[in-house]
Order: structure tokens, then C-alpha cells, then sequence
């Protein structure tokens, strides 16, 4: 089984490589990854000589990159995980997001159907259908789209290319809709291994607007196991929301965060408002559970103590990040370019 993983060098990535090398012992893995700011192939250093991984370096909007890496290995299966992924940058400029997201998707499933694969498996994002408020009933598949960031526009396009590329040319593909992530090996730009990492220095936690925003927070590798259900056992041309039932205030997961790190809650300090700041995020996955006989496994409190736990046991790990020294990794375990594996 030879499936082609896009951004495979980036958090979640990085994980469903592990957890799918594990699970499936016939899967042979091609991470096709461009190696932006957030992608660290130190992230998979532990599988990097695993005869059944191999890592391409290039770009999904790169369309000569992309037909050659489809020819040289005839993936089945494609699960596109490659994409720019933080909301603060694509406010501060949004044409690398259309670029990569949109564009990228675009040129993704042109391969796929000129290579006749077999499963194409979009990895978005609860983002696309806006925002809740209090009150309000979780988002489900149905939820008309209303993205409000620029990165959530863009991941709203390329579902939409997804659906016309089923209903127009017949492609066998699903969309998975998933909310916030949390784990181990995630770019300490976003919000928790941002709080972590500043709490562990004794640096301020910035807390975006009155820290009331609320996120449905899902370990990482329960959105990898519900990847990989839908790209197995999902109906083509449907979506599939992923959720944890696990709404928090960005607030209390600071004073979660301080409490588990033995830090003062005075290092929390709240800072001008992320401008078009969605209130409120939840995903109803029942339809998940329903056809893909789907759960969250892990729980909130002791998933997030392990999380903090991995952070303080892989300073080198983020230190190179925060230095920009992983991106100096690659030119010296591989050289320039070219393909490895
Ligand atoms: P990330 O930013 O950590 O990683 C993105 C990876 O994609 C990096 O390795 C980067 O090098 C690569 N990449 C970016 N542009 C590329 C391009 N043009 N060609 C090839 N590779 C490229 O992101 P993440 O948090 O791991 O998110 C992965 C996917 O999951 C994204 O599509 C994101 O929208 C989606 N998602 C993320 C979350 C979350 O909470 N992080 C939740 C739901 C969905
Ligand atoms: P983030 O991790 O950027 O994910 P998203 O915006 O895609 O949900 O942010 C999670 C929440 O934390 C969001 O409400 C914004 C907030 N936040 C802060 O308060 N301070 C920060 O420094 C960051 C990065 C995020």
C-alpha cells in the first residue's frame, strides 16, 4: 500500500507518519514536504532510516515537482496534510495561504487524477464554517462555510475544489474537518506550545482579547487515527468532522498550563485582540462515530500534562525550532535538495 503524505515534515504530519508506519505494516510512506519555516524533518528523526518511509522534498503548487514524484512512485493513496497553517500570519499576508493551500490542492488533485489514485484524503479544518456563539449548537458536516481568516478561506477553497473534483471528474475523495490539535512536535507559534515554552522560560503568556475565546482541543494523534479511518472507510465526496466534546477558554488552559508547570499565574498577560478573532470553535462528530466507528481516546488532563511533560524533555528539540537551526538540520544531514530515503 504506497501512500503519498503532503507536509509530512509539519506537526500533525510528522505524527500520522508515526502512528500510520505503526498501525499498518504493509504501508509504504512517501512524505512529500517543502520544507517551509514549519517543516523539520528532525520531527521524524526516529523513522528517517525505516525502509518503509521515504522523504521527497518539494512543493504541492510546483506542478512539474508534483507529476514527477507521482510517476516515480504511482501512489494509491494521497492524504494531503501540506499547508500554511497559522492564522496570525495570514492576517499579516494571505498570498502565500492561496498559493499553497488553494493553488497547491488545485495541482494535488490534477496528479491525482492523471495517476488514477485510487483514495484522495483533504486534511481541513473546523475553521471553515466560522464562528459559534455561546449557546450555539457544534458545527456538523452540513454547516453552511463562512470562513473568516484569510488561512480559513483558503482551506474553505480547497475543499471546495475537493467536491468539484468529485463531482466533476469522478475522483474518490473525502475531506476531514478537524478542531484544535494539541501534542508533542507542534511549531511553538501556536498556543500551547507557545504558553508552555514561554511559562518554562518564565516569559509572559500573551493572551489574545479578554482570553474568554473558546477551542474544542483534540490530541493529535485521535485526529490522526480519524484521518485514517476516513481515508480507509470513508464514503467519496463526503466530509468528516473530527472534535474531543472538549471546549476550554484560551484563559483556563493558561492557568492549566502554570498549575502543571508549577509557574505564577502572573506570567499571563492579555494583549491586543487577534483582529477578526473567532469567539468559538466545537465540532459534533457523531456522523464520524456513526460511519467510521470513530472516538477521541485521550483525555484532556492527562494528554496535555504529557504534552508539557515532552516539551520539557525535548528542549533541544524546540530550541533549534525557536533558533531556526533545524532549517541548517536538513543542509547537513542531506545536502542540497534532491530526494533522500
Ligand atoms: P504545520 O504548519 O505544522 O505543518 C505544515 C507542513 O506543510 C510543514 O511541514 C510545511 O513544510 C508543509 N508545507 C507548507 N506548504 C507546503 C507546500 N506548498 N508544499 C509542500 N509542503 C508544504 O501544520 P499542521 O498544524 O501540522 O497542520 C497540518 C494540516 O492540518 C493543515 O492542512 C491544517 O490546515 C490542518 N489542520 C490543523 C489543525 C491544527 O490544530 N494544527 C486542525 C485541523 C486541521
Ligand atoms: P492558535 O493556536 O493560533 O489556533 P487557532 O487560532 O487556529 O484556533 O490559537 C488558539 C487560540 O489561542 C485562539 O483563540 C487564539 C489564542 N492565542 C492567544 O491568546 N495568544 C497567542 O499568542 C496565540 C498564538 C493564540
Amino acid at each position: 500500500m504506497k501512500i503519498l503524505v503532503t507536509g509530512g515534515a509539519g506537526f500533525i504530519g510528522s505524527n500520522f507518519i508515526r502512528y500510520l508506519l505503526a498501525a499498518e505494516p504493509d504501508a509504504v510512506i512517501v512524505n512529500f514536504d517543502a520544507l517551509t519555516y514549519a517543516g523539520n524533518l528532525a520531527s521524524l528523526k526516529d523513522v528517517e532510516s525505516n525502509p518503509r518511509y521515504l522523504f521527497v522534498k518539494g512543493d504541492i503548487s510546483d506542478p512539474e515537482s508534483v507529476k514527477e514524484v507521482f510517476a516515480n512512485h504511482q501512489p494509491e493513496i494521497v492524504i494531503n496534510f501540506a499547508a500554511e497553517s497559522h492564522v496570525d500570519r495570514s492576517i499579516l499576508s494571505a498570498a502565500e495561504f492561496v498559493r499553497a493551500n488553494v493553488m497547491g490542492t488545485q495541482v494535488l488533485l490534477g496528479a491525482a487524477r492523471e495517476f488514477k489514485v485510487s483514495r484522495f484524503c483533504q486534511v481541513s479544518t473546523d475553521e471553515v464554517y466560522g464562528s459559534l456563539k455561546p449557546g450555539d449548537p457544534p458545527f456538523v458536516e452540513t454547516t453552511p462555510l463562512q470562513a473568516n481568516s484569510p488561512y480559513a478561506a483558503s482551506k474553505a477553497g480547497a475543499d471546495l475544489l475537493v467536491r468539484s473534483y468529485v463531482h466533476t471528474h469522478g475522483l474518490d475523495a473525502v475531506i476531514t474537518r478537524c478542531s484544535n490539535n494539541y501534542g508533542s512536535y507542534q511549531f511553538p507559534e501556536k498556543f500551547i506550545p507557545l504558553f508552555t515554552i514561554n511559562a518554562m522560560r518564565d516569559q509572559e503568556l500573551p493572551l489574545y482579547g479578554d482570553g474568554r475565546n473558546v477551542r474544542d482541543w483534540i490530541h493529535v494523534l485521535d485526529h490522526c487515527d480519524g484521518v485514517w479511518s476516513a481515508a480507509k472507510k470513508g464514503r467519496a465526496g463526503e466530509v468528516y468532522n473530527f472534535g474531543c466534546d472538549n471546549e476550554w477558554a484560551n484563559i483556563d488552559i493558561a492557568h492549566l498550563l502554570l498549575e502543571i508547570l508549577g509557574k505564577p499565574q502572573s506570567l499571563i498577560k492579555l494583549v491586543k485582540d487577534r483582529p477578526g478573532h473567532d469567539r468559538r470553535y466545537a465540532m459534533g462528530f457523531a456522523k464520524a462515530a456513526r460511519e467510521l466507528d470513530w472516538q477521541p481516546q485521550v483525555q484532556f488532563e492527562t494528554g496535555l500534562a504529557e504534552t508539557v511533560r515532552w516539551y520539557q524533555q525535548n528542549t533541544e528539540w524546540w530550541s533549534n525550532v525557536i533558533s531556526g537551526e533545524y532549517q541548517s538540520y536538513y543542509q547537513r544531514q542531506y545536502g542540497k535538495g534532491g530526494v533522500v530515503g
